[in-house]
């Protein structure tokens, strides 16, 4: 089957991707999510997504900028509305895939990529006191994919992109939610490398499940230390622009690269010992389906 990128005959890796021509009556239009994009690589994803033809779904919690991504879209000539949800509340997370349910009789493109860093200050709690950064980063799109799978196996040849990252560190499975975590200097980075690997973990165990589903799934790496509010916040010197995350999240979405890959500096790496551990895997995906209240 001829992918999306072939079928829209649209330049892959483009960083400055014109916008297609509208959509005739009647003509079905691919719809994209990309959590996360109200600003830095979400917020540039979206935007070459909507050139692209996409009906984007635009989501963060800011709907000042969420607002005015979704107008910059359709300026463009797209198609785009903001949807708000906090992941810090699992009930959030479950109201937007409700949402997406509703209104959307397809979905063509997940992107997970709402993400926050680690704490200086410490460790932080969500709304169901867990650990805040496992549950933005990992836990809610856990949760918006299982709920979104069924439309998105619907709307096969599909996709499902994880913005991991190459800080990754094991999963403690006596101390998921970090408790008994003291930050340091050396591991303050602890909860955030935690939950990226989870996300490495989550996308080699979906594979398997959604194999022969003709929904792909893959995560990446996507630039070191881009020039994003995430990384200004910790105080680090941007090393990489937010295009060139861009351009390889978009080689995610439209190249022809199989499925259940770790991806960094363009091509499948490995990631860290863990996610290649099935016990592992199956233990996180339990753990998981009970913390969000859903059985396998
Ligand atoms: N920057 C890098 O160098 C780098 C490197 C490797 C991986 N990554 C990954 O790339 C992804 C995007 O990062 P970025 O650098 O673009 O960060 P960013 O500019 O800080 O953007 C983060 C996005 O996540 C959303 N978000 C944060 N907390 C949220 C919450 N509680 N609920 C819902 N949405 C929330 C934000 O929306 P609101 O502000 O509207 O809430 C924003 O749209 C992350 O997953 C990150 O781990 C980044």
């Amino acid at each position: 089957m001829a992918s999306l990128a072939m079928m829209m005959a649209v330049p892959l890796l483009a960083s400055n991707v014109q916008a297609t021509e509208p959509a005739a009556a009647g003509e079905a239009v691919p719809v994209a999510l990309v959590t996360g994009s109200t600003r830095g690589l979400g917020e540039e994803v979206a935007l070459r997504l909507g050139a692209l033809g996409y009906h984007v779904i635009v989501h963060g919690r800011s709907a000042e900028r969420g607002e005015a991504v979704a107008a910059a879209i359709a300026e463009g000539g797209g198609r785009a509305e903001f949807r708000r949800a906090d992941f810090l509340a699992l009930d959030e997370v479950r109201a937007l895939a409700a949402g997406v349910l509703a209104d959307f009789d397809r979905l063509d493109l997940l992107v997970n990529n709402a993400g926050i860093g680690s704490d200086e200050g410490g460790r932080l709690v969500s709304a169901e006191g867990y650990e805040a950064v496992f549950q933005v980063n990992y836990l809610a799109h856990f949760l918006l994919t299982e709920m979104l799978r069924p439309l998105l196996i619907d709307s096969a040849p599909a996709r499902i992109v994880n913005v991991s990252s190459a800080a990754q560190a094991p999963i403690d499975f006596n101390d998921v939610m970090l408790e008994r975590w003291q930050p340091d200097d050396r591991q303050i980075g602890r909860p955030y490398a935690q939950s990226k690997l989870a996300q490495v973990l989550h996308t080699y165990d979906m594979a398997e499940r959604l194999e022969d589903s003709g929904v792909i799934i893959n995560a990446l790496h996507p630039a070191t230390f881009m020039d994003t509010y995430m990384v200004r916040r910790a105080g680090i010197e941007p090393q990489t622009s937010v295009d060139e995350g861009a351009d390889r999240t978009l080689q995610l979405i439209l190249e022809d690269i199989g499925s259940g890959h770790y991806f960094r500096d363009g091509a499948p790496a490995r990631a860290h010992e863990q996610a290649y551990d099935a016990e592992a895997r199956a233990r996180l995906r339990q753990i998981s389906l009970e913390l969000v209240g859903l059985t396998d």
